[in-house]
């Protein structure tokens, strides 16, 4: 491998990872399938000439790519762990391989699909097993029954959220069904004792930033709403609200939100504007909760009305607006962005504390902080990578 393979290697995992997970929340027919299926083909012909075979080991969670060991990162991680709970251990790819046979190991990558009794080798792909301590113990030994950990699973509903909201900057419409299975998703990790300390994401890449931040102030808020005794279909409206509370930034240029430094005054008011621009998209979606739109609306008023879009006086926000507005501030303040560094769990709460009954809703600041008090485990310190 060349200085720059391993990268585009990396790219190739995560681009048949992130198909799988589209077959999962879709259909093997779906066109992000057959989108990301296409780029990950295209890649790999880039990367091999056609009678050029590469061998592929998975090694605990790691892959040997012609020999050579990839950098693990969360996708190679997904790539291995699902093989191996197909009890593929050893793959080899020519290439000259073709879209159905790509597709064929994308369907071994999705968790839903019923595994076929054994993968068929063709002429451009090929699996196996290397472990040889294990041949005549039964095909079930073959398995590796080592579940995807809970942020694994987490991160791939990021990675969906990430692919479902891609055409949303180009005015093509969100799906909400898609969407409706994040937070289905969401629900489940929590009803798994999930701390939502710890189910927050660090942030890893800054273009990834917006994602990342919804997917966190989602989490938050449904562990809170939750915590306050609401369920059944206000709950999951209240998810969506909070997924898609920033759903207006995707409109604005990249450059600004991930400007390093503070924001000139023109793009400040830019900035002001995602919350109405969010809102008017959302409005245009068919099958968009109303609560996502109010939301979208009023996330950044403050209590005290003093935030924007301007208020008239008596102005009622909803409580799902209330709770995504602490959601945000807290992991805004947690997360290191260009201008400032990242803040522990204790002082990010004592923030909130003070802005309690002025910016934030007394009640629900303090219900909050203390669903953060309880979280048994102290929370970690953002990665900063
Ligand atoms: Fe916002
Ligand atoms: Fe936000």
């Amino acid at each position: 491998m060349n200085k720059k393979q391993p990268a585009a290697w990396q790219d190739f995992f995560r681009l048949l990872v992130t198909a799988a997970a589209n077959v999962d929340l879709y259909s093997p027919h779906h066109p992000q399938v057959s989108r990301l299926g296409s780029k990950a083909l295209e890649l790999v012909r880039s990367l091999l000439d056609a009678q050029t075979r590469i061998d592929i080991l998975l090694i605990d969670q790691n892959i040997i790519l012609g020999g050579s060991p990839l950098p693990s990162n969360l996708h190679t991680i997904r790539f291995v762990d699902a093989l191996k709970n197909r009890g593929i251990e050893h793959l080899s790819l020519r290439g000259a391989i073709s879209e159905p046979e790509l597709l064929q190991l994308i369907l071994l990558l999705a968790k839903r699909q019923e595994p076929p009794q054994s993968p068929q080798n063709s002429a451009n792909l090929r699996f196996g097993s290397i472990d040889m301590s294990r041949v005549g113990q039964g095909a079930s030994a073959t398995r590796v029954s080592r579940p995807p950990t809970e942020n694994n699973l987490l991160q791939c509903e990021r990675d969906r959220l990430a692919e479902i909201c891609s055409g949303a900057g180009k005015k093509r419409s969100l799906s909400v069904i898609g969407l409706k299975e994040i937070i289905a998703h969401f629900l489940q990790a929590l009803d798994q004792e999930l701390n939502p300390l710890l189910a927050i994401f660090p942030l890893h890449q800054q273009d990834q930033y917006s994602f990342t931040h919804s997917t966190n102030v989602c989490l938050l808020t449904l562990a809170h709403a939750r915590r306050l005794g609401l369920e059944g279909p206000l709950l999951h409206d209240i998810g969506i609200a909070a997924l898609l509370h920033d759903i207006g930034k995707l409109f604005l240029p990249v450059d600004i939100i991930n400007k390093p430094g503070k924001p000139s005054e023109e793009e400040w008011q830019m900035i002001r504007l995602h919350p109405v621009r969010g809102a008017e998209y959302l409005l245009s979606t068919p099958g968009v909760p109303q609560l996502a739109i109010v939301t979208a609306y009023e996330h950044h008023m403050k209590y005290d009305l003093t935030g924007y879009p301007a208020a008239r006086k008596g102005w009622q926000q909803h409580l799902c607006s209330h709770m995504t507005t602490i959601a945000d501030i807290f992991d805004a303040l947690r997360t290191k962005r260009a201008y400032r560094e990242a803040m522990d769990a204790g002082r990010v709460s004592k923030m909130l504390a003070d802005l309690s009954g002025s910016e934030l809703h007394p009640d629900l600041t303090v219900s909050f902080l203390q669903m953060i008090n309880e979280a048994t485990i102290p929370a970690a310190a953002p990665e900063t990578t």
